[in-house]
């Protein structure tokens, strides 16, 4: 009796603590679902701001800061794809270390609080090599990618419910508290699912279904699909998602991918994205009943080894990234974004309880106004014509410069303008260190050498493992992507008497490839090249040749650069010598297509590893002085000592052709500062105003493509580093020259009248009216270790120029130096009033602005 009243007493208090834990257990997880408004996590409807950053386009050791950078400008989710061919290179075997550690990756959005979006595929597009896929899936017979076919979808699903395991198993999904709280099966397949007749819908209807039954306890999404079917959202990609809408009322307007840039090519100038015409794009879709939209890119990063697709994809995938390639902040881009998703989130209450009520202020004059019941007010006016504006809005007056958003978070007070840049600007500065082999003078670093030393990588067929076959092969069914390189030999015997090849006259050596990249060598020496291009991969060679008396040997080198990634059956494309080859000669033709070709797969430097520090290899270097220029073929080797300090470093291959450079034995990714943009299509400057497309805003022309090769601090170590590249064209490496990347000055230019506003303006960090004080600049150091040294300049009145070439216009106050400068030199960050209070008025009657230049300490 005794026991048991003891044991009963304390039953009530075990069953509470179990009761306690159980409820602490199921409360750690979100329950996310969706509505007509938006995603709903644990009831409550959210505005969600996302960017993409992809793990292996970046480092273990860059990603904490990436992510930091992303939660200060304002995301609240970080969103990937997932790369098949990374993760499963040999089928069955699976790789999740350093840049492919996934798990690590989404663990470090979650400690940084942010949510992720997993986008799964598994095929991701992404100008990543074959879309992600593994090219060994091209290899199951019987299969077709992306339809209905069981070994494909056999794959597909063993792949996708391989990653679903994998995050249920470290708790990584909201439902079990983690931070992923949606997850996208297939990529844009309604852009060419019509290629793919009756079997297309099929394949939908079973990937969505697949994908539910993995019980994530997360929403699906599929983009580009206007048939997904229920409960999978469909959403939206491209430059404006505004028109938009779901094919359910019961689903939140979403865009997967607001496209802030564009991608790069070899061959191609460097495409740009404004960031006012970004800034509008973002608010017309909040403004037209959005509630999610992710940045793709937020963070590029790099195509490091042969990740990148295409073809021609650079090895830069900076995007024009909010953060740039080398982690640093792009601006004004970043920061006019993350004003703008500042003042988003003041109208989230408005936004999420209701569908904007629309109001025309006149032609391509809009407004939008979200209000509640229980009294709050938010609206979007919107002026899509190129010209400004003066609008009345609920009794006030409003000025809309063209192709602009004004963002009311209250219904009266205009908080932001995406035409007006408030943020910070700055410049990058590439230092330019010492060449390697130079080993020039400070304050270039410890940057020294060893000098180089070469191997000759053989001309035409030297692997044990070359074969034979009658006719021409494709290409990526016989490499299966083991290399970019395919050498096609044959050897033509003359005897001399041949009435349609003479030795020692002219013949025409004739060839035609799938592509990508073609080299041409008889009896060993190089005759001739081609090399296709992103919008025309095939290549074909008519050449002049002089073959001798006797065996002649032709090679063909045909390169891949980087396997198709996107398209209706990109898998088939092929690439390489499928012919014809000929050769003609006085009216005569002789076809070689169908002769026995001897095959080589990859380099003989592939097969040693040359790229690899080791012994083994270690005594097949050359040294001596006659080093190698400016010959195809030649693999190259330096030590160095990395850049001083902690700025992100670049290798500037000018002097180099085209190849593959390895950093302690890892790829940094090929280099081909030869292949040049074409010499028009850029302009000086670029309006934000009108539709933006791809190739509306471009510079570089005439120049490389790319010249600067990110080398992350981690691939470098203390002392010797190596380095080793492989140059298929012809270069001179000692010209090759190291930079580090910084930001170079902080500038601001704001005007006093800015916004443009009647009575008072709400900053996303205070309020204060137009006249007293006036708007206010902000400048912050981009380290918080550091401080404003020197403001190169300051002027208020009517300042021109850029940031980096401020000058004063007639109207200047002389008080302007001296005011910014005792406002901000010694400190981390500042604010300076724009206004005739701190400044004196130096041109009555005239709508005065200010201008700041400044440099941080390092
Ligand atoms: C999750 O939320 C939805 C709607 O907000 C609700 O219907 C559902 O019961 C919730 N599920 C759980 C497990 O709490
Ligand atoms: C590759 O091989 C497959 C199977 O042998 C064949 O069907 C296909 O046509 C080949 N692809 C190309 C591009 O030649």
């Amino acid at each position: 009796m005794k026991r048991c009243h003891h044991l009963c007493s304390l039953l009530p208090l075990w069953f509470s603590l179990v009761i306690l834990f159980l409820n602490s257990h199921i409360s750690n997880g979100d329950n996310v679902t969706y509505d007509h408004r938006a995603l709903v996590i644990n009831g409550v409807r959210r505005v969600l701001i996302s960017g993409s950053i992809h793990y292996p386009r970046s480092t273990p050791e860059m990603w904490p800061d990436l992510i930091q950078k992303a939660k200060d400008g304002g995301l609240d989710i970080v969103e990937t794809y997932i790369f098949w061919n990374l993760h499963e290179p040999v089928r069955g075997q699976y790789e999740f270390e350093g840049r492919k550690d996934l798990v690590k990756f989404v663990k470090t959005i979650a400690a940084a609080g942010l949510y992720v979006h997993l986008r799964i595929g598994p095929y991701a597009c992404a100008e990543w090599n074959y879309g992600g896929f593994p090219v060994w899936l091209h290899f199951i017979p019987g299969i077709k990618f992306r339809t209905d076919n069981e070994p494909f979808k056999t794959e597909m699903q063993r792949f996708t419910a391989k990653i679903v395991d994998l995050m249920k198993q470290e708790n990584l999904y909201a439902s079990q508290g983690g931070p992923i709280i949606l997850s996208q099966i297939e990529n844009e397949y309604g852009n060419i699912d019509a290629a793919y007749g009756s079997a297309a819908q099929r394949y939908i209807k079973w990937a969505a279904s697949m994908a539910v039954s993995l019980d994530t306890g997360v929403p699906w999404v599929m983009c580009q699909q206007s048939d997904a079917p229920d409960p999978i959202i469909n959403t939206c990609n491209g430059f404006y998602c505004d028109q938009f809408s779901p094919n359910s009322n019961n689903k939140p307007k979403m865009w997967t991918e607001n496209w802030p840039g564009w991608f790069l090519s070899f061959g191609g100038a460097v495409p740009y994205r404004p960031v006012q015409d970004i800034a509008f794009a973002v608010a017309r879709f909040f403004q037209r009943g959005g509630t999610f939209q992710n940045y793709y890119m937020y963070h590029g990063g790099t195509n490091f080894g042969r990740t990148t697709g295409g073809p021609f994809v650079a090895t830069s995938y900076d995007y024009d990234a909010p953060i740039d390639e080398y982690g640093l902040l792009n601006q004004p881009k970043w920061g006019h974004l993350r004003d703008l998703h500042k003042v988003i989130k003041k109208c989230e209450p408005a936004l999420v309880a209701t569908d904007p009520a629309y109001t025309s202020l006149g032609q391509n004059l809009e407004a939008h106004v979200y209000k509640t019941s229980s009294g709050a007010c938010a609206a979007f006016l919107a002026n899509i014509n190129t010209q400004d504006a003066t609008v009345k809005f609920n009794g006030n007056t409003y000025q809309l410069p063209g192709w602009s958003v004004s963002i009311l978070p209250d219904c009266k007070n205009v908080a932001y303008n995406t035409a007006q840049i408030n943020s910070q600007e700055t410049t990058s500065e590439m230092r330019y260190l010492s060449s390697i082999s130079e080993g020039t003078e400070q304050p270039l670093s410890k940057l020294s050498s060893s000098g180089w030393s070469y191997v000759k990588e053989p001309i035409g067929i030297s692997k044990a493992d070359a074969f034979t076959r009658n006719g021409l092969v494709e290409q990526i069914n016989t490499t299966a992507d083991a290399s970019d390189y395919l050498w096609y030999s044959i050897s033509v015997n003359i005897r001399g008497d041949e009435p349609y090849l003479v030795s020692g006259a002219q013949t025409l050596l004739h060839v035609e490839s799938l592509g990508h990249v073609l080299r041409a060598f008889v009896n060993g020496r190089l005759v001739g090249g081609r090399t296709g291009s992103a919008s025309n991969v095939k290549v074909s060679l008519s050449q002049l040749i002089i073959l001798d008396r006797g065996k002649n040997t032709i090679d063909l080198l045909s390169a891949t650069v980087g396997l198709q990634n996107y398209g209706a059956f990109f898998d088939l494309w092929g690439a390489g010598v499928t012919g014809p080859v000929t050769l003609s000669a006085n009216g005569v033709t002789l076809d070689l297509s169908s002769y026995q070709w001897t095959y080589q797969i990859g380099l003989k430097g592939e097969d040693l590893s040359l790229f690899v520090n080791s012994d083994d290899s270690d005594s097949l270097w050359v040294s001596d002085s006659t080093l190698p220029m400016n010959e195809p073929l030649v693999w190259y080797k330096t030590q160095f000592e990395a850049p001083a300090g902690n700025n992100p470093v670049a290798i500037d291959f000018t002097g180099m052709g085209k190849g593959e450079a390895w950093i302690n034995g890892q790829s940094i990714g090929r280099f081909w500062p030869t292949y040049t943009a074409p010499s028009d299509g850029c302009s000086s400057s670029c309006s934000y105003k009108g539709a933006y497309s791809s190739s509306k805003c471009l510079k570089n022309c005439g120049k490389p493509s790319q010249q600067l090769y990110h080398v992350p601090r981690s691939f470098l170590q203390e002392g010797a580093n190596t380095m080793v590249l492989f140059e298929e064209i012809g270069g001179d490496p000692t010209k090759i020259s190291f930079a580090t990347k910084k930001t170079g000055s902080l500038c601001a230019h704001v005007s006093e009248m800015h916004p443009p506003q009647v009575n008072s303006v709400a900053y996303p960090e205070m309020t204060v009216s137009i006249q007293k004080p006036g708007p206010l600049v902000h400048l912050t150091c981009p380290g918080p270790d550091q401080i404003i040294n020197e403001i190169k300049f300051a002027s208020f009145g009517n300042p021109q120029g850029t940031c980096g070439s401020y000058s004063h216009g007639e109207c200047s106050s002389t008080d302007a130096l001296t005011v910014v400068e005792q406002a901000c030199v010694g400190t981390n960050s500042c604010s300076v009033a724009v206004s005739i209070k701190a400044f004196g008025d130096p041109c009555k009657g005239v709508t005065k602005s200010l201008a700041i230049e400044a440099t941080c300490s390092s």
